[in-house]
């Protein structure tokens, strides 16, 4: 029997959880953990994306501030609002909404973040932190793949995982949790890339296969084995003139034909998609804790 992985329902209650710890801090009238979110230019997606944030942050309470810079600011304008961040006592998370403009560069800016305010996880330092075990802030993407696997109980020790994708935001920073000798991962891990002669090779004889390409119902029913734990991250467009929109939104596994051989799998939508904010709220809390406790000391 295939057990359908319901990410809604593992969202809401973090964030449920989240707002009854906020909800706590405002009754004892202190300070609530906040997040700025800054944004470059006009792309639409990242609107939608920054402005989702946003309403995540103001229904658990939360602190929340768009920054929204204009296409033509300058590299060392964003560098200054970053540092303005950094320093600020009402903030203790920064986001900054990539992709950004051609003119800046995308890694100087994820570098100026301070690391006790990386949220998202991307800095070298949280990724290098990641890598060898230390805690630190998980990028929230793989983060929510890990909580889900937790949440249904799923055995990671021992178990091959297979990652087909090695970007810096999801690929890569999953397979080094998943490696890491800790409890809810300590698996064999398998990373595969779009060098991979014949993926199913490798796919085939993975326990917990987790998606990360890109590609619209990639991963067929016959690449995987039978009682295979599916995590699907694709976020693909189809055009489906039969929806409101003009398209509907499929995962980078064909979910119809390969369910019925999964032992667990997660939807798309409703699966990882919705676990990323609640992760990236999780951070922002745990960065309130860590900055308060050094205040503190
Ligand atoms: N919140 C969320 O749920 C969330 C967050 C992030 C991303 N996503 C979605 O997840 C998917 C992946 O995102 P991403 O940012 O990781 O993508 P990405 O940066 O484009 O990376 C895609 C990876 O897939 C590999 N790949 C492409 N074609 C392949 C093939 N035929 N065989 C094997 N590997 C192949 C690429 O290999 P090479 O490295 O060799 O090119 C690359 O490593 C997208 O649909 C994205 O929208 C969802």
């Amino acid at each position: 029997m295939t057990t359908i992985i319901d990410g809604k329902k593992v969202a809401e209650e973090i964030r449920a959880e989240l707002k009854n710890k906020i909800d706590w801090l405002r009754s004892l009238n202190l300070r609530v953990p906040g997040l700025v979110t800054i944004m470059v230019g006009d792309n639409p997606a990242s609107y939608s994306y920054v402005t989702s944030k946003g309403k995540a942050c103001n229904a658990i309470g939360m602190l929340s501030k768009i920054e929204k810079l204009d296409e033509t600011a300058t590299e060392q304008q964003l560098l200054d609002l970053i540092d303005f961040y950094n320093s600020s006592n009402d903030f203790d998370g920064i986001l900054v909404q990539l992709p950004l403009p051609k003119h800046i560069n995308e890694d100087k800016v994820i570098e100026r973040i301070s690391p006790a305010k990386d949220v998202d996880g991307f800095h070298p330092i949280t990724i290098g932190n990641l890598v060898i075990g230390k805690d630190t802030f998980y990028p929230c993407t793989p983060n929510g793949i890990v909580e889900l696997l937790k949440y249904y109980k799923i055995e990671t020790s021992g178990k091959h995982v297979v990652v087909v994708g090695r970007s810096n935001i999801v690929g890569k920073p999953i397979a080094n949790m998943m490696l890491q000798k800790k409890e809810g991962a300590n698996s064999i891990v398998t990373i595969c890339h779009s060098a991979a002669k014949d993926l199913s090779r490798y796919t085939k004889d993975a326990d917990i296969l987790i998606a990360a390409i890109g590609q619209p119902n990639f991963i067929k029913a016959d690449m995987v084995k039978e009682g295979v734990v599916v995590i699907d991250v694709g976020i693909n467009r189809l055009e489906d003139s039969t929806k409101p929109k003009g398209y509907r939104i499929v995962g980078d596994v064909d979910f119809e034909n390969v369910s019925p051989k999964a032992s667990y799998i997660t939807p798309v939508p409703g699966g990882v998609g919705l676990m990323t904010i609640a992760m990236l709220l999780r951070n922002t809390f745990l960065a309130y804790i860590k900055i308060t406790k050094q205040k503190l000391a």
